[in-house]
């Protein structure tokens, strides 16, 4: 059987990332695309000279994105071009810049690549994704965004530190849009299957403490660009875009929380927004539409609300997609 084709669009912090990731868990052959091809060319020649090292057979290649071709057959796209923030900046700020980047790159996705299960990660996100979809024309079903995965590994490594416990064991969702209004839902958030509010009853921490916990993930981006001073995460990024692939390729049917299109589910219809769904061979197999409380679900609300103010600023920036 033919080996798997992954095209990362987008060669910088977390393109080279994902590259190194693939290569190294040889998921399939990788072809990285840039605006700047030196950097797509440079990144992908290291890494097929790091393989014969850590003994894996994927094929390296870098191209730019004046020409698309090199994309022809990928079974995966995942999408990182465009611009990261700085300190001080929302990833709101960036809309304007990488909405013109999405244009571009839907446009190659859909001449070459039109059968691909395609993974957004450019910001802002929800609102980035849904116009990939648009500008590509692909099913839905086949275009999610990346924002949920790294939201609720922060979200767990936050708990298994707090509960002094291996991160193995901690489950933890985080739903909404992928900004300050994101939703933690600690009542879905479990330690070996103990709900995280059982947790606080049996004394292993206070409802302060957890509260604290849960705004430090709604911030958890921030902390690391403030930190890095130029430029925003990426290893944790990179990790939660492979997790979804690896369950599109290997048909595993993981329930991850992404950025999908919802169709009624939640209240939401005709907009991308963090809820969890099963990933298999056919993309997003199934929503799961869980309950939300009175609380949840009007936090939730207020997420969905600032993702629409995203998507409208979108249609009033590009006619196209009005
Ligand atoms: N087509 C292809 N590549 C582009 C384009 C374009 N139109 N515009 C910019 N790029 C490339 C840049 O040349 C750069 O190499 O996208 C790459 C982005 O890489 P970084 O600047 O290192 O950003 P990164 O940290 O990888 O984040 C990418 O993901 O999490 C989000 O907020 C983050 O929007 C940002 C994106």
């Amino acid at each position: 059987m033919a080996r798997k084709k992954i095209a990362l669009i987008g060669a910088g912090m977390i393109g080279g990332t994902l590259a190194h990731i693939c290569a190294r868990e040889e998921l399939g052959d990788v072809v990285l695309m840039d605006l700047a091809e030196g950097v797509a060319k440079g990144k992908a020649l290291d890494l097929a000279q790091a393989s014969p090292v850590f003994g894996k057979d994927s094929a390296l290649s870098g191209g730019s994105v004046e020409d698309y071709a090199p994309i022809a057959g990928a079974d995966v796209c995942i999408v990182t071009a465009g611009v990261p923030r700085k300190p001080g900046m929302s990833r709101d700020d960036l809309l304007g810049i990488n909405l013109k980047v999405m244009k571009s790159v839907g446009a190659g996705i859909k001449a070459h690549a039109p059968d691909a299960f395609v993974i957004c990660i450019t910001n802002p996100l929800d609102a980035m994704v849904w116009a990939l979809r648009e500008f590509s024309g692909l099913p839905h079903e086949k275009v999610v965004g990346m924002a949920g995965v790294l939201d609720s590994a922060r979200f767990r490594w936050f708990l298994a530190e707090e509960f002094g416990v291996s991160v193995e064991d901690v489950t933890a969702f985080v739903m909404g849009g992928h900004g300050d209004t994101m939703v933690p839902l600690t009542r879905y958030s479990t330690v070996a299957g103990i709900p995280v509010p059982d947790m606080i009853k049996m004394g292993w921490s206070t409802q302060e403490r957890i509260d604290a916990i849960v705004q430090r993930t709604r911030s958890g981006g921030g902390e690391i660009v403030q930190l890095l001073g130029t430029g925003s995460a990426f290893y944790a990024p990179a990790e939660s875009a492979v997790a979804m692939a690896k369950s599109y390729l290997n048909d595993k049917k993981r329930i991850l929380p992404c950025a999908a299109h919802l169709t009624g589910q939640f209240g939401v219809d005709g907009m991308y927004v963090g809820v969890p769904i099963v990933i298999g061979a056919g993309g997003v197999e199934k929503i799961v539409e869980i309950s939300l409380n009175a609380d949840e679900k009007a936090m939730f609300d207020h997420s969905v609300d600032s993702v629409k103010g995203l998507v409208e600023a979108c249609k009033g920036i590009d006619p196209e997609l009005a």
